[in-house]
């Protein structure tokens, strides 16, 4: 569903991803981490074609993220890490902005979509005239994913989708980014730097470092890769969780 082909990508001649090649099947999770400025940022945002790679390709569903524009972009929803909802909307305009630019709806049919898109987040249909300032952290993350799945992409891109979050909002949406997957199929891709959320939630877990994908693997394979830098970040976080 997602292919990366021989990405490298450079700011002002400074390399920052280097070589990157690997594929998201259809309906997996996959999750990215990596040291601080190890580039998941830009690797994300290579995807998502908010930044041109340097070198390389991104495919999504069949599409040429670079070559066939709109029509690779429509395919994906992204959840920024600060929720980045339009803070002059109200929560069913911000759900509703996507679909509008797509397609034409009736009044009736609007309501139905953003009823059902607020249900699937796990959110009560009345909250829709809120606006996002009235909202807790928990909530406000809620309808950022509400907004990327009301244009029912086919893939999900997650950066620090729990960033911020106490432990008990963090596991909440670590189930919800689970049941998205189980009861659509779509396919996502997420950056984390909270391990335990990781293991939770992904089907494989990739590894940046200064720029390369130094591992790509299951969870269990995670645990026990012999990357000095994985295993410190794995010693870490089982110490949080004691
Ligand atoms: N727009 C930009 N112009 C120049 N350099 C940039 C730009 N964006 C990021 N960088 C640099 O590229 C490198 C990778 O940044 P990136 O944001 O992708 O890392 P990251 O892995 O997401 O880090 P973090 O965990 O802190 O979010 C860093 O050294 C960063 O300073
Ligand atoms: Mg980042």
């Amino acid at each position: 569903m997602i292919e990366v082909a021989g990405l490298d990508h450079e700011y002002d001649g400074r390399r920052v991803l280097s070589g990157i090649e690997f594929s998201v099947a259809p309906g997996e999770i996959v999750a990215v981490m990596g040291s601080s400025g190890g580039g998941k940022t830009t690797l994300l945002k290579c995807i998502s074609g908010l930044i041109t790679p340097t070198k390389g390709s991104v495919k999504v569903d069949g599409m040429n993220v670079e070559k066939d524009g709109e029509q690779a972009r429509q395919r994906m929803g992204m959840v920024f890490q600060s929720a980045a909802l339009f803070d002059f909307l109200s929560v069913a305009d911000n759900i509703l902005f996507g679909p509008r630019r797509l397609k034409r709806r009736s009044v009736t049919e609007e309501q139905t979509l953003l009823t059902d898109t607020l249900k699937a987040v796990e959110l009560d249909p009345s909250i829709s005239k809120q606006m996002p300032s009235e909202l807790s952290g928990g909530m406000r993350k809620r309808v950022g994913l509400a907004r990327a799945i009301a244009s029912q992409p086919k893939v999900l891109l997650y950066d620090e989708p729990t960033t911020g979050l106490d432990p008990i909002t963090t596991y909440a949406i670590d189930v919800l980014i689970r049941k998205m997957k189980d009861e659509t199929g779509i396919t996502s891709l997420l950056v984390s730097h909270d391990v335990n959320s990781v293991l939770r939630t992904s089907d494989r877990i990739a590894f940046l470092d200064a720029g390369k994908m130094v591992f790509l693997g299951p969870p269990a394979d995670f645990l026990k890769a012999d990357q000095p830098n994985i295993q410190e970040l794995v010693r870490k976080s089982q110490a949080q969780s004691l």
